[in-house]
């Protein structure tokens, strides 16, 4: 319908009515009859106000959801449609591998065909809103929630946000859902990488470093912007004005729909920077947040705000209008129904060949000595570890991923190796399950020294050993913070008993961050890193075990040595005095005593079973001014034995600066396929607008000077040649 019909029902709702449809509540609020009396008393509503709030989540059950639309439009005077919403972060019924997993694809036109189709899955259910794609920019594994995240790159999370956004949202017409990005801001930098721990940073740190994804994922069109938790310069997002109405609303000039996290505005109490529900109340809608999730704050408060002229009934007619002109935007004026209608079927979207491929492109390869991998049919194998013949592999944002569409690892090799293959459960993924702050049956526990003793005993008949090792899927994820970062220390008690039969070991690690992998790299031969990699997981991991696929996915996320490293990074600043360059006496160098300053895996690092060869690195200018750009060039040959797909990596160091600036950043990349022996001549173009950063006066822009420009395989392993921006 026209802005006019909108304003026409906007004016037409009474105070109350404005306020209900500020109010999201999740699927535990209903019941058979549409609403009951269950957590509403709780949460102190009226029935007028649950009969008409604004929006519902995490039902997603086409049915059901049309059933509750039409309950709920009966009883609506203005026919205003009901939100539905759900945290689909990476797939629905057929699920990816979590970001942290398929940003190692590096390929975000995959990434973004793979959003299309889940979005036509949430469509078919009845979504109109998934709480996707998770922009937080994230440097410290003892975070759970890094899973969630494509990496500590802003310039690669950024493209892989768009990807995401454009990709689920598309034209906003059929077969698409609204992308409601999140949690603005920094979110991924809680302290001591503590679960909804303070996080405080410099105003130039949050800009150059944790602001570039959301900015350009509400550039490509985000309908929707959830609150993070934590504070920004001591205030709570949700109720931060300087953040969301100064930067986000007019600097930025985002006019959709804010959502408060769960319970976020309440939450404003509990920081103590609101004394009261009424101040809670009044720093939400002051901050332009629209929805209140899941909570009565606004429901129980706005009202006497505006009776006692505290704030302008205007901040609420706003705020509705945001959402009634998402709810148009999204045709649900004239079909409620949108995707659930009655006369058509749920079609089955064909995902897997997208999902495989995203799936094998995000399996890194850590190591691989002596080739033990690709495998081939004739070995002997013991297939032995908890993840062999386990479908929990789907990370802890999928609730509906559909388990039964895929067979287990186990079950794929039996079909392939027939008596070549012997199986042992091994030990536990984890022992003590209530650790993890869910009730928990620990179902399937068993005796662990029980089960070493079968898996070694199996193990000596067999040529390789194949461990299928990881961290419990809900170890990470929200709420999943972690101060040790192994793996359980049965699994690794088995992995030493295994090793003392000296045979080729490979492990395939199931997990939702870089752990700490320093005595498993010690002690396999080989090492493939498939995160949870989703529902076509363990086709693409098998394919790759037996060499169909040739492993090609490079992490963007550092792996530490150790946890004492944390936050650790590659895009690090020089300090005044570098380890490796200063006059200084070692001793009084940057460094530890204990342990090496680089990561175990550095961003941007993975294997392949080929080799590349990277050579003749030119530039076509050794300086440019403003408006003019350069090439930078170089060859990659493919010198192994297999065909395969190389992430070319382009970074750029500005030596100086007006603030310091790191000793390196990601600006390009490309990724390639050669085949053996096939060489590729790569361009990567050089202009003033790669330069930029925040300068001392924290106006963005590039300054002139010397830089080096590096093209290489991984952060660290590079290639480099000099340039200079000069003035004009
Ligand atoms: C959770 C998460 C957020 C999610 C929301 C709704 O606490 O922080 O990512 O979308 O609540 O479930």
């Amino acid at each position: 319908m026209n802005k006019e019909k909108v304003m026409k029902i906007l004016n037409s709702m009474t105070l109350d009515e404005k306020i209900s449809q500020l109010i999201m509540l999740d699927h535990t609020l209903l019941s058979d009859n549409g609403v009951e009396t269950g957590p509403q008393k709780k949460l102190g509503l009226a029935v007028e106000t649950v009969n008409n709030i604004g929006s519902l989540y995490n039902i997603v059950d086409r049915n059901k959801l049309r059933e509750i639309q039409e309950n709920y439009l009966k009883k609506s005077r203005h026919k205003i449609p009901l939100l539905f919403c759900a945290d689909v972060i990476y797939g629905l019924k057929s699920v990816m591998p979590i970001p942290l997993g398929f940003a190692c694809s590096w390929n975000p036109d995959l990434v973004n065909k793979c959003m299309e189709l889940v979005s036509k899955e949430c469509y078919d259910s009845g979504i109109h809103v998934v709480f996707s794609p998770m922009l937080d920019l994230v440097r410290d594994p003892r975070w759970g929630r890094v899973m969630e995240s494509t990496g500590e790159d802003a310039f690669l999370n950024s493209c892989f946000a768009e990807a995401q956004v454009k990709g689920l949202q598309k034209d906003l017409g059929v077969n698409t859902v609204a992308s409601c990005i999140k949690h603005f801001a920094a979110y991924g930098a809680p302290e001591a990488g503590r679960e909804y721990n303070t996080v405080d940073m410099s105003e130039r740190k949050l800009h150059q470093d944790y602001l570039p994804a959301y900015k350009k994922a509400i550039e490509a069109g985000a309908k929707m912007v959830m609150t993070s938790f934590n504070t920004i310069n001591g205030i709570p997002v949700s109720g931060n004005k300087e953040i969301m109405n100064d930067l986000l609303r007019n600097q930025w000039g985002f006019n959709g729909v804010v959502v408060s996290d769960y319970a976020a505005i309440q939450e404003l109490i509990d920081h103590g920077v609101a004394e009261t529900p009424y101040e809670a109340a009044k720093m939400g809608i002051e901050a332009t947040v629209d929805f209140d999730m899941k909570t009565s704050i606004y429901a129980n408060n706005l009202k006497k705000l505006v009776t006692k002229k505290v704030i302008d009934e205007t901040l609420i007619d706003k705020a509705v209008l945001r959402i009634l002109t998402l709810k148009n935007d999204l045709g649900l004026f004239e079909n409620p129904y949108r995707g659930i209608e009655l006369e058509k079927d749920e079609e089955k979207a064909d995902l897997k060949n997208d999902f495989r491929s995203l799936s094998e492109e995000s399996i890194v390869l850590l190591k691989n000595d002596n080739n033990v991998l690709p495998l081939n049919i004739e070995q002997k194998i013991a297939l032995i570890g908890p993840y062999a013949h386990e479908k929990n592999i789907l990370g802890m944002w999928s609730f509906l991923g559909e388990k039964n569409s895929f067979l287990t690892i186990k079950e794929l090799m039996e079909n392939m190796l027939n008596d070549n293959l012997k199986y042992s459960f091994g030990s536990n993924i984890m022992e003590d399950l209530s650790t993890l702050g869910f009730k928990i049956e620990a179902n399937n526990l068993i005796n662990d020294d029980f089960e070493i003793e079968k898996a070694v005993k199996i193990a000596k008949e067999s040529d390789i050993i194949v461990t299928v090792l990881g961290e419990h899927t809900l170890e990470s994820g929200e709420g999943g913070s972690r101060t040790k970062l192994e793996i359980y220390d049965k699994q690794i008690k088995l992995l030493m008993e295994l090793k003392k039969l000296n045979k080729p070991i490979v492990c395939v690690l199931f997990n939702g961050r870089p752990l700490i992998l320093k005595t498993l790299i010690e002690n396999v031969d080989s090492l493939l890193e498939v995160w949870y990699p989703g529902t076509e997981g363990t086709k693409a991991i098998v394919d790759i075990l037996y060499g169909k696929i040739n492993p090609s996915g490079k992490i963007t996320m550092s792996f530490p040595e150790s946890i004492g490293q944390i936050p650790i990074y590659y895009n690090e600043f020089k300090t005044g005095r570098p380890l490796k360059e200063s006059s200084h006496f070692l001793r009084f160098t940057s460094r530890y005593l204990d342990s090496p300053n680089e990561p175990l895996f550095p961003f941007g690092f993975g294997l392949s079973y080929t080799t590349f060869e990277y050579s003749n690195i030119t530039i076509s200018k050794d300086k440019f001014k403003s408006g003019e750009e350069i090439e930078a060039k170089i060859i990659i040959k493919n010198t192994g034995k297999y065909k395969g797909k190389e992430i070319v990596q382009m970074y750029i160091q500005d030596i100086f600066g007006s603030v310091v600036r790191p000793v390196k950043e990601l600006k390009g990349f490309r990724k390639i396929e050669l085949k053996v022996n096939e060489s590729k001549e790569i361009t990567f173009k050089i202009n003033e607008e790669l330069l930029k950063f925040y300068k001392s006066n924290m106006e963005y822009g590039a300054e002139t000077g010397e830089f080096i420009l590096f093209i290489g395989k991984n952060s660290q392993d590079l290639n480099a040649i000099k340039f200079k921006f000069i003035k004009n």
